[in-house]
């Protein structure tokens, strides 16, 4: 019998959370990290749309990101994922689930700031169409590094959702999602069917 897959489950991020994401955020962020009180004003913050992603087998949260949706830009403002559970995949799917969820709260494109330094997330977003259409001098005041200003192109436009249906399949072969499902998915996605449609059991 194969390997089983494990599941992993994403749902809104909840204060409850808060101690998981506290032990993630400085290993991911170092000196430039958010604290606590910053995190309860983010879930208070009515721009704001948080995410967890948990392990289903036990409940472990392993990633969590998040955006401001203003007017219809998404500014991503947080994407990290546990140290012990890196390059599964689970950053594509954060992210993925920033794009529908912005798309479905009525966004066209989705903006970041990356430090310089940070290939790992570049390479992340470029991956999803992200362009360096700016730089911010200073932008960091732990190290007063520069920061890349990243773009999607329109999300609405058919060639980004193929794109993303490119990357969905892909992602699909290597983690299985217990999707928070967009009310309405865009044309052309099936998210739930997707990443439901495996054998295997829960890990
Ligand atoms: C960036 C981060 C979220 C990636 O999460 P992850 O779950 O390990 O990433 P994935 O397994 O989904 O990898 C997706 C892509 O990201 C890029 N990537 C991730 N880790 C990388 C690494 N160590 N080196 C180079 N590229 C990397 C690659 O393009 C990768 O695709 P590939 O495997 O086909 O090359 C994670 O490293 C992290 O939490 N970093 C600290 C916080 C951070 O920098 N957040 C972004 C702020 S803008």
């Amino acid at each position: 019998m194969g390997k089983r897959q494990r599941l992993l489950e994403l749902r809104t991020l909840a204060d409850n959370d808060l101690d998981e994401v506290m032990d993630i955020e400085p290993v991911a962020f170092g000196n430039h990290h958010w604290s606590r009180q910053s995190f309860i004003n983010e879930l208070d913050n009515r721009l704001g749309k948080y995410y967890a992603a948990v392990d289903a087998s036990t409940g472990q949260l392993v990633g969590y990101s998040g955006f401001w949706l203003i007017g219809d830009e998404a500014h991503i403002t947080t994407l990290a994922v546990h140290p012990d559970c890196r390059r599964k995949r689970i950053g594509e799917v954060l992210l993925i689930n920033n794009i529908l969820a912005a798309r479905q709260a009525g966004a066209k494109w989705l903006t970041l700031e990356v430090r310089v330094s940070n290939e790992k997330a570049q390479n992340l977003y470029f991956k999803f169409g992200f362009k360096n259409l700016g730089i911010r001098r200073h932008y960091y005041q732990d190290n007063s590094e520069d920061a890349l200003v990243l773009w999607t192109e329109n999300i609405l436009r058919p060639e980004f959702m193929d794109l993303l249906n490119e990357r969905i399949s892909s992602v699909r072969q290597q983690i299985k999602v217990d999707w928070l499902a967009p009310e309405e998915l865009p044309e052309g996605l099936e998210l739930s069917t997707m990443f439901h449609s495996g054998e295997e059991g829960r890990a």
